[in-house]
C-alpha cells in the first residue's frame, strides 16, 4: 500500500509538549533544515495539545489546544506525535489517528507494551505506519537495528539497563547517596516518570523489556508475564560488598533461551564489573545482545531526558516523512511471532547473593550450609565480619541454582535460631560478554 499524493510540506500533530514534546518542537525548528533535508521536505509543528495552556511552551501560541482529539482529527494535520504518555486517552488517540490513516510516531513503552500489537494490526490495516523508536532506550537506536540489521540472526540473549532512573539512583547510591536524594534528583532532570514509582519498581523496564522481547525473540509477551522486581529497599551496605567480591549493582532486564524457552526478567542484579554493562552509569542506557550469527553486540547512550529521546522520535518521524513526500509505499508488517513459551520464573537459574544477619555463635555456618545443601545449592565464597557489637552480617555468594531452591532456601534460613534477618538476596548473573 502506498502513501496516497506525495506531499510537498508535512504537517505535524503533537500530542503532549512536556520534557519530550518540548524538545521535538523545538528541534523542529531550530533544525529545520538538516530535517527537511533527511525527510524530503520540510517538516512544520502544524498543531499540539497540553492540558495546561496557560503555561509557556516555547511554540506559537495559535498552534495550541487543551483538546487533543481535535489534533488527530484535523485535516490539516499528516502524520501524529504522540509524547503525552499513560496508557489514556493515549492508546485511543494513536488508535483514532491510524484508523483515519494518519501515521503515528510515539514514545510511550506504556501504550505500545500492552497493545503495539493490536496497534500494528490497526496500521496495517489502514496503510499507515506505527513507529516507537523512542519508546526503549531514549536516544539509542535500538528497535531500528533489531528490527533490520541483526533480522538475519536468532537472538540468543539479551540484557539491558534500560532505565534510566534507576541507573541514576544506583550509580549515587554507589558513591554514598541516600535513595531518596538521589531519585529527587532524578525527577529534577527530567528522567523520572510521571508517577516515578513505575521506574523504582521497575515497571517502566518490565514495559521495555516486553517489547525488546517481542522484538529480538519474535515472541508475544506482555508486560504481565515478566518478573519484575524494583530497587526500592536496597541498602548502599550490599552495593559496598558487591564491589568487594568484583561485582556492580544493576536493575537489569534479562532474556535468554533456555531449554527451549525464553527467560524474560527484571529484578536488581550483580554484574561483574568485567561486563561492560557494569561501567554504564547515570542516566545512560545499554542493551547486550547476543546473536546466533553476530555475536555479542552493544548499543548504548542517553535512555532518558528530552532531547535525546526527541532525536529516536525524530528519526521516526523523518522516517515517515519521507514516504509521505515521496509517496513511498509502506512496510508490510513483519510475521515472526515464534511459537516458543516463557520460561517460569522458579526454573530460572542464577547465582545468589545472600546477606544474613546473625547471632555471633558457634555453629553459625554448619546451621546456614545444611539449609544450602538441603536445596542443592553450591557455596561460592563467604564474608564474614566481626561485629563491634549485635548480630554479625555473613555473606554469601552461590553456585547457580533454580529461582525455586532459593526461594525455599531463603525462607528457612530465615527460621533458623541464630537468624536475625537476612538482609539481602540478590541475583548474580554470569553474563557473556
Ligand atoms: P511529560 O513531561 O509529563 O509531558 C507530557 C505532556 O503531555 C505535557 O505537555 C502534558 O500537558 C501533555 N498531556 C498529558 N496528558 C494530556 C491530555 N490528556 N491532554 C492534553 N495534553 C496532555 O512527559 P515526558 O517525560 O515528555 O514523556 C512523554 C512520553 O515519552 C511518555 O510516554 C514517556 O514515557 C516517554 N518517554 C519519556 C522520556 C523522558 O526522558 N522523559 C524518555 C523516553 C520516553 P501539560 O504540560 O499541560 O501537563
Ligand atoms: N523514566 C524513563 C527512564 C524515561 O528513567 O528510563 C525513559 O523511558
Amino acid at each position: 500500500m502506498r502513501y496516497s499524493d506525495p506531499v510537498k510540506r508535512v504537517r505535524i500533530g503533537l500530542l503532549g509538549v512536556g520534557t519530550v514534546g518540548r524538545s521535538v518542537a523545538r528541534a523542529l525548528v531550530e533544525r529545520r533544515d538538516v530535517l527537511s533535508r533527511a525527510a524530503g521536505a520540510p517538516l512544520v509543528l502544524q498543531r499540539a495539545a497540553v492540558r495546561d495552556l496557560s503555561r509557556e511552551r516555547g511554540v506559537e501560541p495559535g498552534v495550541l489546544t487543551g483538546d487533543p482529539r481535535s489534533v488527530v482529527q484535523a485535516d490539516d494535520v499528516d502524520l501524529v506525535i504522540e509524547v503525552m504518555g499513560g496508557e489514556e486517552p493515549a492508546r485511543a488517540l494513536i488508535a483514532e489517528a491510524l484508523q483515519r490513516k494518519k501515521p503515528v510516531v510515539t514514545a510511550n513503552k506504556r501504550v505500545i507494551a500492552w497493545h503495539g500489537p493490536q496497534l500494528a494490526q490497526l496500521a496495517a490495516q489502514r496503510g499507515v505506519e506505527l513507529r516507537f523508536e523512542a519508546a526503549v532506550g531514549g536516544g539509542i537506536p535500538l528497535i531500528a537495528p533489531l528490527t533490520d540489521d541483526l533480522a538475519a540472526n536468532r537472538v540468543l540473549e539479551l540484557r539491558a539497563i534500560i532505565n534510566g532512573t534507576t541507573n541514576y539512583i544506583l550509580t549515587r547510591m554507589a558513591a554514598g547517596e541516600t535513595f531518596e536524594s538521589a531519585l529527587a534528583q532524578a525527577q529534577k532532570l527530567g528522567y523520572a516518570e510521571a508517577d516515578p514509582g513505575d521506574d523504582v519498581d521497575a515497571v517502566d523496564a518490565a514495559d521495555k523489556l516486553a517489547i525488546l522481547v517481542r522484538i529480538a525473540f519474535g515472541l508475544s509477551c506482555t508486560p504481565a508475564q515478566i518478573f519484575r522486581q524494583g530497587v526500592r529497599g536496597l541498602d548502599p551496605q550490599d552495593l559496598a560488598y558487591g564491589r568487594e567480591m568484583g561485582y556492580a549493582l544493576k536493575l537489569l532486564a534479562t532474556a535468554r533461551r533456555t531449554n527451549g524457552k525464553v527467560e524474560a526478567r527484571v529484578h536488581p542484579t550483580f554484574v561483574s564489573a568485567e561486563h561492560p554493562l557494569a561501567r554504564v552509569d547515570g542516566p545512560r542506557n545499554a542493551v547486550h545482545v547476543v546473536g546466533d550469527l553476530s555475536g555479542p553486540v552493544l548499543f548504548g547512550g542517553l535512555g532518558a531526558g528530552g532531547d535525546a529521546t526527541a532525536s529516536a522520535v525524530l528519526a521516526d518521524v523523518t522516517h515517515v516523512a519521507r514516504r509521505l513526500a515521496l509517496g513511498d509505499p509502506v512496510e508490510p508488517p513483519r510475521s515472526s511471532v515464534e511459537n516458543a513459551e516463557l520460561l517460569p520464573m522458579g526454573e530460572v537459574r542464577t547465582r545468589c547473593y545472600l546477606r544474613l544477619a546473625v547471632d555471633d555463635v558457634p555453629g553459625v555456618f554448619a546451621q546456614i550450609t545444611r539449609v544450602l545443601a538441603d536445596h542443592e545449592i553450591g557455596l561460592a565464597s563467604v564474608i564474614q565480619r566481626e561485629p563491634a557489637t549485635g548480630p554479625a552480617d555473613v555473606v554469601l555468594l552461590t553456585y547457580a541454582a533454580h529461582e525455586a531452591a532459593f526461594a525455599q532456601a531463603e525462607a528457612e534460613l530465615s527460621r533458623l535460631p541464630c537468624t536475625r534477618a537476612v538482609r539481602a538476596r540478590i541475583r548474580v548473573e554470569e553474563a557473556r560478554t
